[in-house]
């Protein structure tokens, strides 16, 4: 039997941009807001917390750093395929969220003169990389969980798997979930609901991410009929610890490392030699792998080939004070002290410049819905992602829909009936259908299958070829999907079962990324085709947009908001 909960607002992810919307909307309603954090975790373990380098913002106006200058450097490092009035919106209000996090009390890193310190981050053209030394995420999550707490209207439900969006007449009613700790199926039901659950990188075996993202928002918000944008644009780190993939902060780079080649050389001087290792993700990671495939790397056995990140000429002390976590993850890792020996580095699927289209103040489609952070695609990144531009999109967009919400709530917004019809079904989906299976499939040699497939037909270079090929062993994937079996059939903490759910999320997701990406016949930011090398605005400048209908998916395009500056030849 279902049990029903009702708040005002769901708050899906608790990351940092969901945690900062709570914040907004708590703070603006006060004793009345009533707010339902969901997450499939525990609060503190959403995945945000792993961000490392920092958060950009332009602080140090009197210093030389402007507005311009961050909105033209995040343009161009998106390939021109960011809206620029949203990359006004955000650079303008960046630094207003590191003073608000300052005044609650963040450890930020500081300079001599007691002036928060900014380090230097690829693509950039000034030093707004503002940390808590390679913790930053941890920092933020933490202190605004902390200042949320000083509301007592909110509840949590932590270790909460939600498997569907209930939309009718396309307004939001309901989530529906498993609370994996009683095994009880739960109807959520709200006046409003924002999407702040992350991107989708375990679609990937060489990853950032923590096992736990799994797309599951854009997939259920995909199948709610909200469309995913511009998905084909996967962002791929250029320093991936070899072999987990665990991420090498581009602090690292920020503070004077160097990327080599087997033979000592910084090969960045053959790609861009103006920014070298500054460069942005895009360019490092594709010059990584042009230079890892003519052999000019360290092989590996199990083909992990890579490079080098060499910090030792930074120091001991430069380590300690500004990168303890690197070296701490290189020590206990790969048993390699970074103030010592180079570290093994290769591109590694870092992000998703994709996500659920939404207008500039994080609207989807569906009336009551909003999207925020790394699951939604405002279009400020564009084609390509400078870093430390998503932790301060978190919290620029956390704020800005926190607000709109609050604003939704306060003008009478009302609670849509229960659908009872379609909360049934999803229950019996999941708990008649699913846990019933007896087929012969294992889930986890799907699963390690799809993320081989991604990880070799949707890689930093991709052609026609290879995406055609990739799709149709997707399509047997999804076969395979249909013959899994359900080893555990009790209710309690089924992880098997949240697996399954999780990956039908990935496969839906991985349809999407390669149809867009088969698409899109050019190359620009990180979408680098192998048969489609140049940019080629007359034709693609353009952002994608895929919907699920009826008939299939459905693929539309949209332009590009170009407010300021025309696209020019990118060079660095
Ligand atoms: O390298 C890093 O610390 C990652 C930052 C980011 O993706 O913004």
């Amino acid at each position: 039997m279902t049990e029903q909960h009702i708040h005002d607002v769901l708050i899906l992810g608790t990351g940092i941009a969901g945690l900062r919307a709570a914040l907004g909307i708590a703070r603006r309603l006060g004793p009345d807001a009533d707010i339902g954090l969901v997450s499939k975790v525990q609060l503190m373990r959403a995945h945000s917390v792993c961000a490392e380098g920092g958060t950009a913002a332009v602080l140090a106006q009197d210093e030389g750093d402007n507005f311009d200058l961050h909105a033209w450097d995040t343009i161009k490092g998106s390939d021109f395929l960011a809206d620029q009035d949203v990359v006004f919106r955000f650079v303008e209000q960046a630094a207003e969220e590191i003073y608000r996090l300052d005044r609650m009390g963040l450890p930020w890193s500081r300079r001599d003169d007691g002036r928060i310190l900014q380090r230097p981050f690829g693509g950039h053209s000034f030093p707004r990389a503002t940390m808590a030394a390679d913790k930053t995420g941890f920092h933020e999550m933490q202190t605004l969980y902390d200042g949320l707490q000083e509301h007592g209207n909110f509840k949590r439900y932590d270790e909460v798997f939600v498997t569907s969006i209930l939309v009718e007449a396309n307004r939001f009613c309901a989530l529906t979930a498993i609370d994996m700790m009683t095994g009880q199926f739960l109807a959520l039901r709200a006046k409003a609901l924002l999407i702040a659950s992350g991107g989708a990188g375990t679609l990937y075996g060489f990853t950032t991410y923590s096992q736990t993202v799994t797309g599951d928002g854009l997939a259920m918000a995909w199948r709610a009929g909200m469309a995913l944008e511009d998905m084909e644009f996967i962002q791929f780190h250029p320093t991936g610890l070899v072999p987990s993939g665990i991420l090498i902060t581009e602090g690292c780079r920020g503070e004077g490392g160097y990327l080599l080649d087997r033979s000592g050389e910084r090969f960045m001087a053959g790609y861009a030699p103006d920014k070298m290792e500054l460069a942005p993700r895009d360019i490092i990671s594709r010059a990584m792998m042009t230079e890892i495939d003519a052999g000019r790397g360290f092989t590996q056995a199990d083909g992990l080939d890579y490079l080098h990140l060499d910090l030792r000429h930074l120091g001991e002390k430069k380590i300690n004070g500004r990168l303890p976590l690197i070296r701490e993850l290189c020590m206990k890792f790969v048993g390699i002290d970074p103030i010592l020996e180079p570290i093994p580095v290769r591109p590694v699927a870092h992000y998703s410049m994709g996500g659920i289209a939404t207008d500039i103040d994080g609207a989807t489609g569906v009336e009551g819905v909003w999207a925020a952070g790394e699951a939604a695609c405002v279009s400020l990144h564009g084609a390509n992602r400078l870093g430390t531009n998503s932790t301060a999109e978190c919290l620029v967009w956390g704020g800005i829909c926190g607000d709109a919400i609050a604003a939704y709530l306060q003008s009478g917004a009302a609670l849509e009936p229960a659908p009872e019809p379609a909360i049934r079904a999803e229950e019996h989906r999941v708990f008649g259908d699913l846990l019933a299976r007896s087929g012969t499939e294992n889930p986890y040699a799907v699963s390690h299958e799809l993320r081989r497939l991604m990880d070799r037909y949707l890689g930093v270079f991709r052609s026609g070829e290879e995406l055609v090929a990739g799709l149709a062993e997707l399509e047997r994937l999804r076969e395979r999907y249909a013959d899994i079996a359900i080893e555990d059939k009790g209710r309690i903490y089924n992880s098997n079962l949240v697996n399954l759910l999780e990956l039908e999320n990935l496969l839906d997701l991985a349809g999407v990324a390669m149809s867009s990406a088969l698409a899109r016949e050019e190359s620009r930011g990180a979408h680098a085709r192998r048969d489609f090398k140049v940019r080629d605005d007359e034709n693609w400048l353009k952002h994608t947009l895929v919907r699920k209908t009826a008939d299939g998916m459905h693929t539309d395009y949209e332009p590009v908001a170009i407010t300021h500056w025309q696209p020019v030849e990118r060079t660095y």
